[in-house]
């Protein structure tokens, strides 16, 4: 396992190559994830609002027109850049961006009304100071909302999922399961008011696999992984669908809203 500061890097690395990718990914600008964080946020209008590990701003940009103010924050400057040029492009006015990791929040103790982290968590070191963090900046009664893919329960797809997920993109660190992000949530200090078993979009296995950056024989070794799925764990957990040469699958999400005690 890679220390902090060097997944930190790992991350920067990743994502500072993929600023224009991520703004074009309809994976990641729509589908269930952003739908069930929207819902359970169900913001009023008034919120001071926190969106950690923006990329490049989709879930702060669907916050904007419903709260007061949005913070956007990133790990990787590029990412933020983009989002910055998109929000400027569509012209957001109550949000501003800082680069932050999701461990450390530059922000005042109590100071938020709303926190909200969309497909992320997979990528932090220390999940358990990320939500220490969140549970900090959030006024007492104060609303996390995160979504995040998720491995299934059983310890065989677990290791399979991750060990695909990392082959794949090094700055993978750990999809959980739903229970341990149930009892993590709790541990921080969060009351869990509602949690939601969603999916991202089906994504084109030779898309999400991405062969112009990972060598041939890392692809292959992904396709296989894939093929050693048995026809129900690859239709129940992945919604395996072949396509040709190609197959169409999604990932397990999982969204959660939860209360600040
Ligand atoms: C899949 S993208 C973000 C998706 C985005 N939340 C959305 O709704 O479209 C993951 C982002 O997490 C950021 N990230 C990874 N590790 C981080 C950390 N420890 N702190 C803050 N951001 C991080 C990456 O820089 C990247 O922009």
């Amino acid at each position: 396992m890679q220390n902090k500061k060097t997944i930190h890097s790992t991350v920067r690395n990743q994502f500072s190559q993929h600023a224009d990718y991520y703004a074009q990914s309809s994976v990641h600008a729509k589908g269930d994830t952003l739908n069930a964080l929207l819902d359970f946020a169900d913001p009023k209008g008034t919120e001071q609002t926190l969106d950690i590990a923006t990329g490049t701003g989709f879930t702060a940009f669907a916050l904007a027109p419903k709260v007061a103010h949005v913070v956007a924050t990133d790990l990787t400057p590029e990412m933020v850049e983009k989002a910055v040029e998109l929000a400027q492009q569509q012209a957001i006015k109550n949000i501003a961006f800082s680069v932050a990791a999701a461990e450390a929040l530059p922000f005042a103790d109590a100071s938020l009304d709303l926190v909200t982290c969309r497909l992320a968590p997979h990528h932090f070191q220390d999940v358990r100071a990320f939500l220490s963090e969140v549970h900090r900046v959030l006024r007492t009664d104060g609303l996390f909302c995160m979504n995040d893919s998720v491995s299934p329960e059983s310890e065989k797809l677990r290791a399979w999922q991750n060990r695909v997920e990392r082959l794949r993109d090094n700055s993978h660190v750990y999809g959980y399961p739903p229970s341990q992000w149930d009892a993590m949530i709790t541990d921080a200090g969060f009351s869990l008011e509602k949690t939601a078993h969603t999916r991202n979009a089906q994504m084109s296995f030779l898309w999400w696999v991405r062969p112009e950056k990972n060598p041939p024989e890392v692809v292959q070794e992904i396709r296989d992984a894939f093929a050693q799925l048995s026809p129900d764990e690859a239709r129940e957990h992945y919604t395996v669908q072949p396509e040709g040469d190609d197959f169409y699958f999604s990932w397990p999400t999982y969204t959660v809203k939860a209360r600040r005690r």
